[in-house]
Order: structure tokens, then sequence, then C-alpha cells
């Protein structure tokens, strides 16, 4: 008897997305089902190509299948497109090609937020993922640095008024670095406020198509976080913290300012987390690790994982090449990978829930 595409469907249904925790089909990622006799061909839609479970939904999908009886062959193809975030209560302006929004944020100083931030972008993007890369510290830009891009000249589409971001590392950044030199353009900004500024780099920029926009914020809970909280739905953010943020208090500032503002907490990421040796490649926990998770635990929210405090990721960001660049197969580059990982995966529920989190404006 020939296989039927419903019977496809019912045995696809059978099989969850861990982190949705709905099947597959509910959640709409089965797409192209082709039956050829027996044989039996379809795609699988996650949300994320950064997805760390890949393997595990194929499989369960070949396991189900397995189930019908006098099936043949089962192709799969697997792809990903990014869910885009739902509109909050009143929008002040609209970003229709980017997707989600990522805020990168910590309750003080260099816990090292825009190395952070720079490494997930590029881990995104060799991942598969259209990026960009906001460099909201407007009186302190360190991405310029980070990413290579200090001599960088920003061009300006006149007639649209738009901002080019440059393109590095497959990702495409903007920062207040490239302005401070540039041309005497009537787009480019010179006001006194930095609300001003974080919103020009949302409405302004030709951002184009986005799945992921990482913003470097500035430390603590200024005008930058409120701009970008306000202006747009943000779909999130990571709070960075380091082991020595003692009870996690410099960590609570950063998450209560955004459940004040409504902004989903994507979760928590330890950097500097322990000392990895060069030497003999050993781990020691310095600063007694794992501060970060018992945050992440007391407070409610993902623990996104740690980061070791190692020389050359300093080292490789001095020199405008980020460690996931240079070094993809280091152990820091591995760590900075499984938090993209874990980073995509809270973005992929954030996006999910969002519509239950609607506000309802009158
Ligand atoms: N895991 C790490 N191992 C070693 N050095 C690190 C690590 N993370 C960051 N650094 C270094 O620590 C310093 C501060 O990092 P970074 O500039 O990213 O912090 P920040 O939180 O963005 O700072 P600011 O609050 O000033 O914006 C930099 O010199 C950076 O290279
Ligand atoms: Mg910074």
């Amino acid at each position: 008897m020939a296989i039927t595409e419903q019977q496809i469907i019912d045995a696809l249904r059978t099989v969850k997305d861990p982190d949705l925790h709905k099947d597959l089909v509910t959640l709409r990622m089965i797409k192209e089902i082709k039956i050829d006799g027996s044989d039996v061909s379809f795609t699988v839609d996650l949300t994320t190509p950064a997805c760390p479970l890949k393997e595990k939904i194929e499989e369960d999908c070949r396991e189900a299948l397995g189930g019908i009886p006098g099936i043949g062959t089962i192709s799969i193809t697997m792809t990903a497109t990014v869910r885009a975030t739902q509109a909050r209560g009143v929008q002040q302006i609209e970003m229709p090609g980017v997707k989600t929004v990522i805020a990168v944020a910590s309750g003080k100083g260099g816990v090292g937020k825009s190395t952070v931030a720079a490494n997930l972008a590029c881990a995104l993007a060799q991942m598969g993922a259209s990026v960009g890369l906001m460099d909201a510290d407007i009186y302190g830009p360190s991405i310029p640095l980070i990413m290579g891009i200090e001599d960088a000249q920003v061009e300006v589409d006149e007639a649209k008024e738009q901002l080019i971001p440059i393109e590095r590392f497959g990702v495409k950044v903007i920062s207040m670095g490239f302005l401070q030199r540039a041309s005497s353009s009537a787009v480019i900004w010179r006001g006194p406020m930095v609300s001003k500024a974080v919103q020009q780099f949302l409405r302004d920029v030709r951002w184009g198509d986005i799945d992921y926009l990482i913003v470097d914020l500035p430390p603590g809970t200024g005008d930058a976080q409120l701009t970008l909280s306000q202006a747009i739905p943000l779909t999130g953010a990571v709070v960075v913290m380091t082991p020595q943020d003692a009870a996690a208090s410099v960590a609570v500032k950063a998450i209560s300012m955004f459940r004040r503002l409504d902004v989903p907490i994507l979760g928590i990421i330890e950097n500097m987390s322990f000392f990895l040796c060069p030497t003999c490649n050993c781990r020691h926990d310095i600063f007694s690790h794992g501060g970060g998770h018992q945050a992440a635990d007391a407070l409610e929210v993902p623990f996104l994982g740690e980061i070791p405090l190692h020389a050359q990721i300093r080292a490789e960001a001095d020199e405008g090449t980020p460690t996931v660049v240079i070094s993809p197969d280091s152990a820091e580059a591995e760590a900075f990978v499984r938090v993209a990982e874990a980073v995509a995966q809270q973005v992929s529920i954030a996006v999910r829930r969002a519509p239950i989190d609607l506000q309802v404006v009158p």
C-alpha cells in the first residue's frame, strides 16, 4: 500500500521540539513533503541555524517514520528560518527586515560585554545566520577595535538618508566610532544625547535582512538601555557577569531594570569564569566560579554558559580578530559557540512566547 501524506504528518506529530515543547507539525516546521512510492522526503525548518539539537530532531523524525509499515528511504533536509519578534505595545521605530534584537548588558563596566557581543555575532554568522552588531556604547565605543575596523569609513546613502553598516567577518557593524571621522553629511548624528544616537542606529542604518541584531550596551542602566527598550520590541537581553560579582547584586540591578521595562531576560553569561592555563590547558577556578549559575537560578532566568578567562581572548580582541574567527578550534572559541547556541535557543523560545505576553493597547 502506498504511503500517504497523512501518515507522515501523523508520525511527525509525535516528534517534539525539546525547547518549544510542541510537535513539529503544530510548530509548522514541516515543509515540502514528497512521496515517491514508499520513499519519502521532506524538510524540517528549525527556528535557528544555531540549533544544538538539530541531529537529535532529525533522528527523532527518522525513528517516528520508521514505524510506518512499508516505508522506504527517508530523506530529510534540515533548514532554519529565524522567526521574527512580534510587536509589543506601541512601537516607536519600525525595523521591517530585522527579525530579532538582542541586547548585551551588564550592571557594571569591564565585565566583557563588548568581547562577548562581538564573538556572539561572529559565531552566529559562522553558523549561517544574517547578523548585525550595533555598538550602543556611544561615548566609549570598543566594537571597531575588537572587530578590526577602527579605520573604517561609513558610507552614506544621501538620497535615502541611510548609513550603510560596515561588513566584517560576515557581520554588519555600526558604531559611533565610524561616525566621529565621517563626512559632513546631514544624516550623521551630532547631537548631545545618547538616546538620539541609539534611535538613529535603529532607524537610519540600512540593516537589510537580519536574523539577529546584537546590541553592545554601555555598562549600567542608563539612556541607551532605556531608549533601546522603548523604541523597539527588544527580543530580549542577555546579562554578562563575572564570578567576582558577589551575590550577583550587580546582575540583579540589570535584570530588574529590563524586567521593569518589560524586556524578556534571555539569560546570564558568566565571563572570565575560570582560568584556562595556556601552558597546561588545565582549568583553575580562581574566583570560585559558578556565581553566574547561582544568580540565574536565584533570579529564575536561564544560564547561558561560561567563558573562560584567557589571555588569548584579550589579545585577539585587541588585534581586531575575535576568538571565534581567528582561533575557531580553541577551547575558548568552543565556549563562545556553546553560548551563542544557548542564546539562539532562548531567542526562539522568547519569540514563540511573545504573542502571549502581548500587551493590549486600548
Ligand atoms: N574571557 C576573557 N578573558 C580574558 N580577557 C577578557 C575576557 N573577556 C574580556 N576580556 C578583556 O577584558 C577587558 C574588558 O572587556 P570588554 O571591553 O569586552 O568589557 P565591557 O564590559 O564591554 O567593558 P565596558 O563596560 O567598558 O564597555 C578587555 O581588555 C577584554 O579584552
Ligand atoms: Mg564595552
